[in-house]
């Protein structure tokens, strides 16, 4: 059995083929990077036109690179939300296109438990419970799964998502797009004591996340310290405000880990790239005893790898229920988290 996996939820256009053992034959991604980086941003409406001109080329070339004919795909699946409104339904109406031609079902799939999923992808073995953290441009929540595909969502952010805040405080120095990754990179020789950064505080003991704070006090900083794009403190600057967003994400997700007594522990989305939170992270649940898991880099971004991935874990787990009411082509793209999976 093979499975097409199609994700166009923000500014990647990718298609992904999947064996029934969860092989991966193929994982083909094209980043909008270059299209978006002048803006600092992704342009909503420039990604829903990228998409369409790119959606057919990276379907048939996931295709050629996994040796299978579009005749011998027997499912489909499509990120469905949440995302940007425009590039959802260039990928939803494209799959909808090719379930319907092929008469094989199609299958909607969240983008949010597809990043989860990416770490299952490469550890068949991890052990329940499982909290995981995922941390993008779009999103940065916390979920709690008491067993395989139960996603209990536990806290969310209540204004930017961690990658998000990278990516302006980026823009706003003029260092590039994405901000993360060059952050990340001119961050590595800086001293993350040199400036101070004081994280935002619940005052409910909610498991929520808020990146907004943050990102005001270190506009503050630049302007009070007149720091710019050249400036020799700008990696001390870079460090520590990339360490503040680490330990934002970290003391969250422990605090969640003390009151559930989780058995693993994962991180995944973009974010979860940055080579200060991967080592932050393992160090810590190292020291409790917890396994942890951080998807490769690759399927931490965006991909379609891990929507094909679980496409297949629900066709396994759901497998008579899901041939009743799981297939449609009636799917609608929704644009925010659904709380419950
Ligand atoms: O998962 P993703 O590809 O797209 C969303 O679903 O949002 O994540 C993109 C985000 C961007 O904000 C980017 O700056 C961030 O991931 N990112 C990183 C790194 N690589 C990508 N942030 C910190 N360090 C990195 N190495
Ligand atoms: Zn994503």
């Amino acid at each position: 059995m093979h499975i097409l996996a199609i994700e166009t939820s923000c500014d990647e256009t990718a298609a992904a083929v999947l064996r029934d053992d969860a092989a991966i034959l193929s994982n083909i991604v094209l980043s909008q990077d270059e299209i978006h980086a002048p803006y600092g941003g992704v342009v909503p409406e420039l990604a829903s036109r990228q998409h369409l001109k790119s959606i057919d080329h990276i379907v048939r070339e996931s295709l050629t690179a996994a040796g299978v004919a579009l005749e011998n795909i027997d499912h489909f699946a499509v990120t469905q939300g949440p995302g940007l409104i425009g590039s959802l339904l260039v990928g939803l109406s494209f799959a909808k296109g090719l379930a319907y031609y092929h008469r094989k079902p199609l299958l909607g799939i969240d983008h949010v438990q597809a990043h989860i999923e990416a770490a299952f992808l490469e550890n068949k073995g991890i052990a329940f419970p499982v909290l995981a953290l995922i941390v993008s441009g779009g999103h940065t929540s916390l979920y709690f799964l008491k067993e395989k595909l139960s996603f209990e969502l536990l806290g969310r952010t209540r204004d930017d998502a961690a990658g998000e805040a990278l990516d302006k405080i980026a823009k706003f120095l003029d260092l590039g797009y994405p901000g993360g990754p060059v952050i990340q990179k001119l961050a590595e020789a800086g001293d993350p004591r040199r400036f101070e950064f004081a994280l935002p505080r619940m005052t409910d003991r909610s498991l929520d996340f808020s990146f907004s704070g943050l990102k005001t006090a270190a506009l503050r900083l630049i302007r009070d310290n007149r720091i710019s794009k050249d400036d020799s403190r700008l990696p001390d600057f870079l460090a520590g405000f990339e360490s503040a967003v680490v330990r934002a994400l970290l003391e969250n997700m422990f605090q969640a880990a003390e009151r559930l007594n989780p058995t693993s522990l994962l991180i995944c989305g973009g974010v979860a790239r940055n080579k200060r939170l991967r080592a932050e992270f393992e160090r810590q649940a190292r020291s409790l005893g917890l396994n942890s898991y951080i998807p490769s880099p690759k399927l931490c971004t965006d991909n379609a790898a891990m929507v094909g991935a679980l496409a297949l874990s629900r066709i396994e787990n759901e497998g008579k229920t899901l041939k009743k009411k799981g297939f449609s082509l009636d799917l609608d793209a929704y644009p925010r988290i659904i709380a419950e999976g």
